[in-house]
């Protein structure tokens, strides 16, 4: 597998609702920074012609950020079209004739997962997955077995070494800032284990529902939406030690170590919720049991951090949109103090959305004669309008065969080994009330003795 960088970049599913709302706006940025020197080619089956590919692009930045004329002129002319079916083989000698002679070309399948083999079969046998890179989407699977039969029909065309799975959330700046934090700061060293940190919770929360996206939804739900691959991506980047060297196999050999040290989840240690009124969405069954809401108790069995439990709490229709993650310390006797004093931890606070903000909480005295204090926090806010976008940086990353931030194999079906005992219906499902944090009692229940939990503000308040 060579490292040079990826010269044409196809992307099936390109009249598709990735395309529409990720992929265009990235093309765009990228275009706009300089990192998109190729031909780009869509392939679907939808009878266009490349005229009407570009007008799609068109509609998606105009409603996705905006049309960049300069970059979007630039893309336009770089921008190719085949359309045909996937299980025919003239699509794929259309397209090989479209490459033009590329020799590494990076194959984006923006596709249902279920046509990975007919259009990685369809490739191979055009000649087209020589040295190629293929990228593929989350949901990687749908459990364990089909995970590992998913990766088995990626490896009988790609090596690993060419295969990216995507979770848009390694590509965030502000995740990426919690594990240059966490290494770029030695301070933290000392208490980043079990014998200083009482829990971690994170919670992902969000104010909408399913957003006309009940079909899939009913497919997925919280678990495999969120919870097996973005949450414990989350978990893993706090837990993992510092990687050995530089290269992307050191840093995703940690991430993999945690989660095979992480137990399956069982009855116990998860609590499903669904919102009221989710079964009146389209497209979702008016007895549902699929789960808008889940809280979960993850254990992670190493030197570092057994006994130290991370609570991750998603959930669709919650009072505020934000992800934040809290490393909470444990409490120590303080006799000196009052019991308000006593009962109270630090906590180093991560949010991630929607503004990017980090912040240390500390107790300090109120003037006066009393020796009384209040909570303050210590606090840096991030906020840079030149951010890239999840994909603009992955997709950069794929061109150039940088790995780093794409899920390996062992670590996919490591995620899916953890969440695998309580797919499905196995565990009760709660209905919780929209604008509500979910269940509350048996939520409330799970976090016993390590909470309670943290509720994201919906605006981060003013600090000064
Ligand atoms: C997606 C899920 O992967 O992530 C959505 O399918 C979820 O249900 C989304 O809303 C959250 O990501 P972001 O980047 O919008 O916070």
């Amino acid at each position: 597998m060579p490292s040079e960088r990826s010269d044409a970049l196809v992307f099936f599913g390109a009249t598709g609702d990735l395309a529409y709302k990720k992929i265009f706006p990235s093309l765009q940025a990228m275009t706009r920074h300089g990192e998109l020197d190729m031909p780009v080619i869509g392939v679907a089956k939808a009878g266009w012609t490349v005229d009407q590919l570009r007008e799609r692009a068109r509609a998606s930045l105009t409603e996705h950020g905006g049309v960049d004329a300069a970059a979007f002129a630039k893309l336009s002319a770089r921008l190719k079209y085949v359309d045909g079916d996937y299980q025919d083989p003239a699509t794929y000698q259309k397209l090989k004739e479209q490459l033009n002679g590329a020799k590494r070309p990076l194959h984006y399948l923006a596709i249902p997962p279920s046509l990975f083999e007919t259009v990685a079969e369809g490739l191979a046998q055009a000649s087209c997955t020589e040295a190629a890179r293929v990228v593929v989407e989350k949901p990687f699977g749908r459990d364990l077995a089909s995970a590992q039969e998913l990766n088995r029909i990626l490896h009988t065309y790609f090596p690993e070494s060419a295969i990216f799975r995507i979770d848009h959330y390694l590509g965030k700046e502000p995740v990426l800032n919690l594990v240059y934090f966490r290494f770029a700061n030695p301070i933290l060293e000392p208490i980043w284990n079990r014998h200083y940190l009482d829990c971690v919770q994170i919670t992902m929360a969000e104010s909408f529902g399913v957003q006309g996206r009940g079909k899939f939804y009913e497919e997925a739900g919280a678990i495999r939406d969120v919870v097996q691959n973005h949450m414990l991506q989350l978990v893993a980047s706090i837990a993992m030690e510092p990687p050995a060297a530089r290269d992307a196999e050191s840093f995703r050999d940690e991430k993999f170590k945690v989660l095979r040290t992480i137990e399956a989840l069982s009855p116990e240690s998860i609590v499903r919720g669904q919102f009221r009124g989710y079964r009146d969405e389209a497209g979702v069954a008016k007895d549902s049991t699929v789960e808008t809401f889940a809280a979960c108790r993850f254990c992670v069995h190493n030197w570092r951090w057994a006994g130290v439990p991370f609570y991750v709490r998603v959930g669709k229709c919650l009072p505020v949109t934000s992800t934040e993650v809290r490393v909470v310390l444990k409490k120590y006797p303080q006799t000196m103090l009052g019991k308000s004093e006593t009962s109270w931890a630090n906590y180093l606070r991560f949010r991630l959305n929607p503004e990017v903000v980090l912040a240390l909480s500390t107790r300090v005295k109120v003037p006066g004669e009393q020796m009384v204090g209040e909570e303050v926090e210590l606090f840096a806010q991030h906020q840079s309008p030149d951010d890239r976008e999840p994909y603009e940086r992955l997709l950069g990353d794929a061109l150039d065969g940088d790995q780093t931030l794409f899920t390996r194999e062992d670590a996919v079906e490591a995620a899916w080994r953890i969440v695998d005992p309580v797919l499905g219906n196995s565990t009760p499902l709660h209905i919780y009330e929209p604008n509500t944090w979910g269940p509350p009692d048996a939520d409330q229940a799970l976090i016993d003795g390590h909470g309670p939990w943290f509720n994201p503000a919906a605006v981060e308040p003013k600090h000064c």
